[in-house]
């Protein structure tokens, strides 16, 4: 639990909750943001429980044995899971509910499919759950308005990542190392740009699990006792979605152990070296990315739970021409960004300001993300 321990007076304080890709667990930050600033004071993240998980899991790589009432459930429980990470860190913290001004409500995507004839991006996590057990205005859906604009809905941390590492005279890059990776692109003549960069800790997590039973590789240590495997390398990075440019975002019902299988189909490989060759692949999705699309990059930096991947940090710094820094080297929790991204949003909401960057996105203007589900009549 990271702590900023100032007074509240002045603050305006709002609660951000996520659930990521990787489903490791649900992360909510307090944040004061008097004034549109988005300064983390608390963040706590609540492991998720294994059922849970387990189900979050099954149904976000489509293994088609989900039916409509296990979704039904699955979202009420997500909802209650939600509600109860924002009273413990509310407890945590000694505020009361009656300080927050509302809750940013990111949810569990479980699907996302940004492209076709009917494109829709899903979140669990029911917020009137979340409004009613907390009694705190609760923002959510804050994807789908981008993708009804025609849109990528995703992603959406490149407008606060614009706010939090501020180097004007420094074209920069900010990766976010979650279960997917994404980049945002700043201070170089093109303004914000972002995007997902591929697979990041989804592949890493599936991989470590099915072969060792551990959920996260850690440290990078099963990567580090393989050899990069460069024909799978190559054929994993043949894969169109890497070469397609931006606007684009994925997730995970694309990056799963299927799509893995496919590709390791007649090769005899060992468990560590796929391992190994899993993370080159994160490594050199985003140096080829950087590459390719934001080549006056000077510095980059990485947040997200990937940043604790010692063998990741160090490929990344071996395989880029400029310096390679944690966002904490910028006094900014690698561990909360996102849920303070959501904090932040909220208020965005209640004030009508826009919080997509349609440049990022793809969409066909700004808009206003996020539906309010309010508990008080007065509201
Ligand atoms: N010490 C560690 N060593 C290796 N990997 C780690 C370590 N700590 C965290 N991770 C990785 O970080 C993941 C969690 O990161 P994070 O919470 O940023 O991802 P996420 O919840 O999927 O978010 P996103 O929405 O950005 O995809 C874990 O699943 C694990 O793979
Ligand atoms: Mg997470």
């Amino acid at each position: 639990m990271s702590n900023d321990n100032d007074n509240h007076d002045q603050a305006e304080l709002y609660l951000g909750l996520i659930s990521g890709t990787s489903a490791d667990g649900i992360d909510v930050a307090l944040v004061d943001c008097a004034e549109g600033r988005a300064r983390l004071l608390q963040g706590a993240t609540i492991t998720l429980a294994p059922t849970l998980r387990q189900q979050v899991l099954a149904l976000s790589q489509g293994d088609g044995s989900f039916d409509i009432d296990q979704y039904g459930r699955l979202d009420v429980q997500l909802g209650e899971a939600f509600a109860a990470a924002s009273l413990a860190l509310l407890g945590a913290a000694g505020v009361a509910p009656e300080e927050i001004r509302a809750i940013g409500s990111h949810g569990q995507t479980v699907r996302h499919r940004p492209l076709g004839a009917h494109p829709f991006t899903l979140q669990l996590g029911d917020a009137s759950i979340i409004a009613e057990r907390t009694g705190i205005p609760t923002v959510a859906d804050f994807r789908r308005a981008d993708v009804a604009a025609g849109g990528q809905g995703a992603p959406l941390l490149p407008i606060l990542h614009a706010r939090l590492i501020a180097t004007p005279d420094e074209p920069c890059a900010v990766l976010n190392l979650g279960g997917i990776a994404n980049l945002t692109v700043l201070g170089d003549a093109n303004g914000i740009r972002g995007f997902d960069s591929g697979p990041a800790n989804a592949l890493l997590d599936a991989w470590c699990q099915l072969h060792t039973g551990q959920p996260v590789d850690r440290g990078g240590a099963l990567a580090a006792q393989g050899r990069l495997d460069r024909d799978l390398l190559n054929a994993l990075l043949r894969d169109p979605y890497f070469a397609a440019p931006p606007p684009k975002s994925t997730g995970r019902e694309y990056f799963h152990l299927r799509w893995l299988d496919s590709h390791l189909r007649g090769r005899d490989i060992a468990v560590a070296d796929v391992q190994a060759t899993l993370l080159a692949l994160t490594v050199q999705s985003v140096v080829h990315a950087l590459a390719e699309h934001a080549p006056s990059t000077r510095r980059l930096w990485v947040c997200g739970g990937g940043v604790h991947n010692v063998h990741l940090m160090q490929s990344l710094k071996k395989s880029l021409p400029f310096p390679v820094h944690s966002t904490a080297d910028f006094g900014i929790d690698p561990d909360f960004i996102e849920a303070t991204a959501f904090a932040w949003l909220a208020r965005a909401r209640l004030r009508g300001i826009p919080g997509n960057v349609p440049s990022v996105t793809g969409a066909r203007g700004s808009r206003v993300l996020g539906a309010i589900h309010s508990p008080r009549p007065s509201f």
